[in-house]
């Protein structure tokens, strides 16, 4: 049986991707390696077929347990999800990003590369999943972000995102490793750490506590539902070529306010529909029949925060015949319905890890911008 390993594979769209491959290659097995820092969540791989998942508990910079699972199980396909992933976190801290996104990413190369390349050479692939952060920051008039449009990272995240992203093609360009690299645009969906702003403003709508924007809340991202994104990596690593690089975006710019406002009132239409969320969520304006745009809360904004980001997805249209299935309000649908039917995993993060970070969020709601 095949075997495919997955860094991060705990994580949001890590989780989402073993779950894909798993349903759309019924005769594969998948090995996830995984630290379990904040972001990781073992439980999010329950209930997947036992006999074809082994979850290993570790670093990706321990090259030694790398290199053993790759000889062991005779790994030819390696997909790098792991890192750490949030531009704020990367604002407070930058360590961890270097440590995981560069140092990480160089150790699993240079596995791959011993492994692959010297001593049992053969085809393999290793596909880099990135951000589409690393070109920076667009005006509103700007062309949207091609493969070739040249890299400008801001912020400490995105500018070890770009360090990686180089590592990838240098390894590909020197040492002939079969590589691929796809760079996306803002993912949502099932899942996702509620850090990040979807799932943020919806625990905390459910919860009746603000909902903070950064500055005026005209920032724009370009949103994708992760399923879509994991069918879009998979389709690459099928068929994309060696060395190439593909953006992979969901043609769907938002503003944040835009965005929050939607949200907010997919939200408060659950709830006319479905009476019993009420006593569920008794803190959420809906449960009384109010609007959950009431906790729009504007705060202080993100330092560099970057304008605009848009995404040309021409190439992996063209080449490889992808595009979106989910439109916004069904991805978005989607989500709310997971995030209320999903209540227990979300309690549990609430409980740990997610409670520091949310605490500090409602303190900065409490600074007007
Ligand atoms: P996430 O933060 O939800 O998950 C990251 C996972 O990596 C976690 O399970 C964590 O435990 C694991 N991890 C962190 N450090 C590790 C280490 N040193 N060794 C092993 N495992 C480690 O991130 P995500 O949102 O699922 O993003 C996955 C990848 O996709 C990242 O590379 C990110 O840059 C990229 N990406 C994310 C988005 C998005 O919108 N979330 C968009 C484009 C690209
Ligand atoms: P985020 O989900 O952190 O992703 P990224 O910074 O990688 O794009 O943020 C998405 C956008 O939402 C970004 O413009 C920052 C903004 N944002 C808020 O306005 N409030 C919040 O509480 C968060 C987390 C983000």
């Amino acid at each position: 049986m095949p075997e495919i390993l997955v860094t991060g594979g705990a994580g949001f769209i890590g989780v989402n991707f073993v779950r894909h491959w798993l349903t759309a290659r019924p005769g594969d097995r998948v090995v996830v390696l995984d630290a379990l820092t904040y972001a990781g969540n073992r439980e999010s791989l329950a209930g997947l077929d036992e006999d074809r998942l082994e979850f290993v508990h570790g670093d990706i910079r321990d090259g030694d347990l790398v290199s053993r699972l790759v000889r062991e199980r005779a790994i030819r396909t390696i997909v790098h999800f792991a890192a750490e992933s949030h531009v704020d976190r990367s604002i407070l801290g930058p360590d961890a990003f270097i440590e995981t996104n560069i140092v990480g990413t160089h150790e699993l190369l240079k596995v791959a590369r011993a492994c692959w390349l010297t001593d049992h050479p053969g085809p393999h692939r290793f596909h880099h999943v990135s951000t589409d952060e690393v070109y920076g920051s667009l005006e509103p008039s700007d062309p949207a972000f091609r493969e070739d449009t040249p890299y400008a990272p801001n912020s400490p995240y995105a500018a070890s995102k770009a360090a990686s992203d180089h590592l990838v093609r240098a390894y590909h360009h020197t040492y002939g490793l079969d590589v691929t690299t796809s760079n996306c645009s803002n993912n949502y969906g099932p899942f996702q750490f509620p850090e990040k702003l979807i799932p943020l403003v919806l625990m905390n709508m459910l919860a009746g506590k603000p909902l903070p924007i950064y500055g005026d809340g005209s920032n724009v991202r370009d949103w994708l539902y992760v399923e879509d994104h994991c069918r879009g990596i998979a389709l690459i690593i099928e068929k994309g070529e060696s060395g190439r690089v593909y953006n992979i975006g969901g043609l769907n710019e938002q503003r944040n306010i835009d965005l929050v406002r939607t949200l907010c009132g997919v939200v408060d239409a659950r709830f006319q529909r479905d009476p019993s969320l009420a006593a569920l969520h008794p803190a959420c304006p809906a449960a009384k029949g109010g609007r959950c745009d009431s906790l729009i809360t504007f705060v202080k904004d993100r330092p560099g925060h970057d304008r605009r980001y848009a995404i040309d997805a021409g190439r992996i249209e063209k080449e490889l015949g992808f595009r979106p299935r989910e439109s916004f309000q069904s991805g978005l649908a989607k989500t709310v319905d997971w995030y209320l039917g999903h209540q227990e995993w979300c309690r549990r993060i609430a409980d740990g890890r997610y409670r520091e970070w949310i605490e500090r969020q409602y303190a900065s709601a409490g600074r007007p911008a």
